[in-house]
């Protein structure tokens, strides 16, 4: 039988230092919230078991909306999730004593994992490797370490000759344990058991005056400390120095992860790609390239210097030029956007399109094939294959309370400078001449033409031109 984890993700603190407007577990980090690492890394570790298991966050400040955020998060990550309240926070132990106390189910894990909301780093890895330490030594609970040259604040690892280790809390060490090295990560599995046994023993006597759960750990249990190379990947976000080195190293690790499945960057350095972006294999991203949220890549697109792409799907062989802007938006495959494009929310750009220099697209169909190529403003419109838009376009979508749609058939031409009044429609393979206000439809196959007759007078233009 497989084994079975309760995992208890430590979250009812304030994070005061941090001088941020959300409560610390919901801080932004590469397109997510903070606490949706944490829940990501226990549950691919449950799947790394193959086991049954279930996530518990313990909340206290601002918890209805750490709450809210964190059941859309486990919807994401497919893993079941539970809650205790914290009201007031008397220290981690008394934190995992809510989480006993409020989760019937809790008891009944044959082991409990504990970590902190504010540890992004910690990859399912760690946590498999700090298992299989407790497996390897049948021991009842372990503790992850790593060796620091500043450890200021945090609990220093009392190793013994005999079983068992201890914690001290900085606040409570003397002058010879100050000087150990070997500090508390804040991440441990212990056995359900044995935290049943001992928690309730646990006092609140220290500087502190909390309810320390390192006081778990005790020289004669079968406790070890698990001591890890990289004391990077314990880094906790407590202040906004930390969340930008923090952030730093969770986009260089995401960079290595596209560059290993074959996406080419000129510069990695001035990149900036959150942490679910898809990029597919021959894709290659210019200095400045910057993608958000769920943006979605295919394969062998080119995204030019000073791209800035959010939360938009982008297809194969596509080409992004410089410094163009695309939210919310969609682009078929090997289309060419730009440079200076802006595509907003719902520009829906078909295959083998051409959308030029300073042409803005907003909640618009364009079809395959379709021709935009400069300083244009499409809004509320659809564009059918093949149609060519010149150059100084404009959807006149807006009357002041209203917005109206513009519907341009297949295959049309709409000569340069032209305004469409919206709404208005125009069939298959029409004809606008430049310079044309379109406040009409205009049936397939029809010519429009709307602007003021030409009447040339000769050698009239003396008149006009004045010399200083
Ligand atoms: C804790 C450890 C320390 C370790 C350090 C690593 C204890 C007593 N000490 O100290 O050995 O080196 O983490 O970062 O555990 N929390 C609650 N309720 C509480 C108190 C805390 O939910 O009543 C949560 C916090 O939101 C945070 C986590 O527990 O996510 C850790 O609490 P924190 O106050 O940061 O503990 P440290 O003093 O840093
Ligand atoms: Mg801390």
């Amino acid at each position: 039988m497989s084994d079975s984890f309760g995992c208890v993700v430590l979250a009812a603190g304030k994070g005061t230092r941090l001088k941020l407007k959300d409560p610390k577990p919901l801080v932004p980090l590469m397109g997510r919230r903070l606490v949706d690492y944490s829940i990501e890394s226990l549950k691919k570790f449950m799947d790394a078991n193959s086991s049954k298991g279930a996530v518990s966050l313990v909340i206290g400040h601002e918890k209805e909306k750490v709450q809210a955020h964190a059941e859309e998060s486990a919807k994401k990550f497919d893993v079941q999730i539970s809650f205790s309240v914290q009201e007031k926070q008397l220290g981690t132990a008394h934190a995992l004593k809510c989480y006993f106390e409020q989760n019937s189910d809790a008891a009944g894990y044959e082991y409990t994992v504990i970590m902190c909301a504010d540890t992004p780093l910690i990859s399912s890895d760690v946590l498999i490797e700090l298992f299989s330490a407790l497996k390897k030594d049948s021991l009842d609970g372990v503790a992850a370490t790593f060796e620091t040259v500043d450890p200021t604040g945090l609990g220093r690892i009392i190793r013994s000759d005999k079983e068992g280790f201890k914690i001290t809390e900085h606040k409570d060490a003397n002058s010879e344990e100050l000087l150990i090295k070997e500090v508390n990560s804040g991440m441990y599995i212990v056995k359900t058991s044995y935290i049943l046994e001992h928690l309730s023993n646990i006092k609140s006597e220290n500087a502190a005056g909390e309810f320390y759960l390192t006081d778990l750990f005790q020289e004669g249990s079968k406790v070890k400390p698990c001591l890890f190379e990289d004391e990077n990947t314990f880094l906790g976000v407590n202040d906004l120095e930390q969340l930008e080195r923090i952030e730093v190293l969770l986009r260089r690790r995401k960079k290595i992860e596209l560059r290993n499945s074959g996406v080419r960057f000129i510069d990695s350095r001035h990149v900036y790609v959150d942490e679910d972006v898809q990029i597919g294999e021959g894709s290659t991203l210019y200095p400045n390239a910057t993608l958000y949220g769920n943006s979605i890549i295919g394969k062998d697109c080119v995204l030019e210097t000073g791209v800035i792409i959010k939360n938009s799907e982008v297809q194969d062989g596509t080409t992004i030029k410089a410094y163009s802007s695309l939210e919310e938006s969609f682009v078929g495959k090997e289309a060419a956007i730009g440079p200076y494009a802006r595509l907003r929310p719902k520009a829906n750009i078909g295959s083998y399109s051409k959308i030029g220099n300073f042409v803005e697209i907003k909640k618009s169909d364009l079809k395959e094939g379709v021709k935009v190529s400069h300083l244009s403003y499409v809004g509320d419109a659809e564009i059918g294959e093949d149609s060519n838009i010149g150059c100084g376009f404009i959807t006149c979508n807006y009357d002041g309370a209203k917005k109206h749609k513009t519907i341009i058939g297949k295959g049309c031409f709409i000569g340069s400078d032209s305004q469409m009044i919206a709404p208005v429609t125009l069939g298959d393979e029409c004809y606008v001449a430049s310079g044309s206000t379109i406040n009409q439809d205009i049936p397939s196959g029809g010519f429009g033409i709307a602007r003021g007759r030409q009447s040339t007078k000769e050698g009239m233009a003396k008149r006009f031109i004045k010399k200083k």
